[in-house]
């Protein structure tokens, strides 16, 4: 078996420790500066917004906690113990799901066979060293997995490369929440969704954080960070410059802080 777990049952840390803290985390492509000594903690139950312009350095940061991309330099710490990821599988087996920006699904595989992709269930033979895919189990439990997310979607044993943008957003959520025992990263999840899947993604979103799992919600929706993140980071080229909190903020401000016009005052309004 692997490391499958259920959202429900979830241990909910002490609140003191970070599930998920980076350390003057910098990275450069060549002479691009995309990220500056970046300082973030995650603790348990939260969802915390991670916003700014494009190219500000959101999905770099993603990239870094999730193993697709090594920082230049800095550390990153899972429920206190340092770690050094080499690849996206790294991360995932520290118990860090993440939602990329392009999805990274398998568009010839199908529903099922997407949500266990590198995980699959293996059957033991009769003298335990041949195995082979139990699909009976993995269908069973996608069907489970998508339920969970509450998103209205086609039999799991359609193929990815036939669904709407939309229903493919969903089956790479339902993949990240049924898989993240410590921390789910999401880079733009509601992009492609209509208004009523978006609700029910932000609904998804806060059941999660709800049963202990914090989130890190990356997205250009401002309204919909500002009613269901706890805390919110604005990113300006490549460092936080804002720390706010929905009670103690409003759009406008939060906007006015992503395009720099909080920083540089009204003339950057002009
Ligand atoms: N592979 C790469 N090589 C060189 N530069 C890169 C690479 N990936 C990103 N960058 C640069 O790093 C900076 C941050 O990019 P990043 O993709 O993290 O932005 P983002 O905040 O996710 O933007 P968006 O909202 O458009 O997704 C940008 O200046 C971008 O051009
Ligand atoms: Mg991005």
């Amino acid at each position: 078996m692997n490391g499958r777990s259920d959202v429900t049952s979830h241990p909910v840390g002490d609140g003191s420790t970070p599930v998920v803290e980076v350390r003057s985390i910098t990275k450069r492509y060549g002479s691009i500066h995309a990220l500056h000594e970046i300082n973030m903690k995650l603790f348990p139950n939260e969802i915390v917004g991670l916003v700014g312009d494009n190219g500000a350095g959101k999905s770099t940061l993603v990239n870094i906690i999730s193993g697709a991309l090594e920082p230049t330099s800095g550390q990153i710490y899972v429920s206190g113990r340092e770690v050094s990821f080499k690849s996206p599988s790294d991360a995932r087996d520290a118990g860090i799901e993440t939602v990329y920006q392009d999805l990274a699904l398998a568009p010839d595989l199908s529903i099922w066979a997407n949500l266990f992709l590198g995980r699959e269930e293996i059957v033991r033979g009769p003298l335990g060293w041949i195995g082979w895919l139990d699909r009976k189990t993995m269908m069973q439990r996608s069907v489970g997995d998508l339920e969970r997310t509450r998103i209205r979607i086609s039999s799991v044993t359609n193929r990815v490369g036939r669904l709407s943008g939309g229903q493919r957003q969903a089956v790479a959520v339902g993949r990240a929440v049924a898989w993240g025992s410590q921390v789910i990263l999401m880079d733009e999840p509601t992009a492609a969704l209509g208004v009523e899947q978006q609700a029910k993604v932000a609904d998804l979103i806060k059941n999660v954080a709800g049963n202990g799992t914090p989130v890190l919600l990356i997205s250009h929706n401002i309204p919909q960070v500002y009613e269901i993140c706890d805390r919110i980071l604005v990113l300006f080229h490549g460092r936080i410059i804002a720390e706010l909190r929905p009670s103690e903020t409003h759009v406008d401000e939060i906007v006015s802080w992503i395009t720099g016009a909080a920083l540089f005052g009204a003339k950057a309004n002009a």
